[in-house]
């Protein structure tokens, strides 16, 4: 079994050697642009990680590693024109580089390229391209609700959950089960390690939530405040509106009310100071153990040596005490 930054090492010296046509130059270089410029490669790690509980030859799972950091960055292309984000990765992101015709079209290039992908493993056809079908079709989903949730005056917690778990989580569940699937793990196997997925995907995007009201920029990669400005319906927001008194509530709501003018940076203070003063990050860290605590009870009940799967456990401990 190997270590995770060994997988990672793995994963970035094959997608290195791997070549995108050169023309045309305007379709392809956003992608060589938005790869190139890092990530922490979470979803491809995990996919390399799933399918070496099973088997030691990790460059076989590579393309369906790609499968899953191809989606994920067509996404961000698209996400970043949706939530008006200028910065990702700590650089300037794709429709800002380029353009947004550029962002639209080498992001519907990628998804594609994502299937393509697929293509190499023929004894798995069925299940892959159902269940990357069925993650994709969520994810889009996910991303709908979120921008319907800017708008819509009342979201209930278990929206949102609902919500993250869409956009976020089923692509690391998948990414998760694509690995097992070609290890040929069984079909227990493959459900708790999707489940395991999932629930350490929901406590991320709630640690991506606040890192992108209380992080740092230059470690984010992101403009810090995004979420506020775009009046994103994260738990920062709910979980604020039940704890704080009912005129500071009062106050945040008529912040975030629909129809207000563009918000302020003076309002994003305004905003940050009641979700500390609600000392949301508490609350945020707690529900993110909850989630944490039910992915390991998945992987505890994955049929393979303790060992092996605590490069797992590690993982998601890491990832989920990062400030990045
Ligand atoms: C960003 O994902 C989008 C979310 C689901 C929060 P990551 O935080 O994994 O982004 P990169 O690939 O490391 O930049
Ligand atoms: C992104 O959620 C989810 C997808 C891209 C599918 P966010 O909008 O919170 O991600 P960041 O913060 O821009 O990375
Ligand atoms: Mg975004
Ligand atoms: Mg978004
Ligand atoms: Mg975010």
């Amino acid at each position: 079994m190997h270590s995770l930054p060994a997988l990672g090492e793995i994963f970035d010296s094959k997608l290195k050697a791997y070549k995108l046509p050169e023309e045309p130059a305007n379709l392809y270089d956003p992608l060589r642009y938005i790869l190139s410029i890092g990530g922490k490669r979470i979803r491809p790690k995990l996919v390399l990680a799933a399918y070496n509980l099973y088997k030691e030859d990790v460059e076989n799972a590579f393309e369906a590693a790609m499968v899953v950091e191809f989606f994920h960055n067509f996404s961000l292309l698209h996400d970043d024109i949706m939530d008006d984000a200028d910065m990702r990765r700590g650089k300037p992101s794709v429709h800002i580089k380029y353009d947004t015709n550029a962002a639209i079209l080498s992001g519907d290039v990628m998804l594609i390229y994502a299937y393509k992908f697929l293509e190499k493993y023929v004894d798995h056809t069925q299940l892959l391209y159902s269940l990357t079908t069925k993650t994709s079709i969520e994810v889009c989903e996910g991303q709908r609700y979120d921008m319907d949730y800017e708008t819509r005056d009342i979201v209930t917690i278990d929206e949102y959950i609902r919500m993250i778990e869409l956009k976020t989580s089923v692509l690391i569940g998948g990414a998760l089960k694509m690995g097992s699937i070609i290890g040929d793990a069984n079909a227990n196997d493959q459900a708790h390690l999707y489940e395991f997925g999932r629930n350490i995907g929901i406590a991320f995007q709630i640690q991506d939530d606040l890192l992108d009201t209380f992080g740092t920029e230059s470690l984010v990669g992101k403009k810090i405040g995004g979420d506020i400005r775009q009046k994103k319906k994260t738990y920062l927001y709910l979980k604020s509106l039940e704890l704080l008194s009912q005129s500071q509530a009062d106050r945040l709501r008529q912040l975030y009310a629909v129809g207000g003018v563009p918000i302020s940076e003076e309002q994003v203070s305004e905003i940050t100071s009641l979700f500390n003063a609600a000392h949301v990050d508490v609350h945020c860290d707690e529900l993110k153990l909850v989630y944490q605590q039910l992915a390991f009870s998945h992987l505890d009940a994955v049929s393979v040596d303790s060992e092996k799967k605590s490069v797992l456990r590690t993982f998601a401990e890491d990832l989920l005490g990062r400030d990045s």
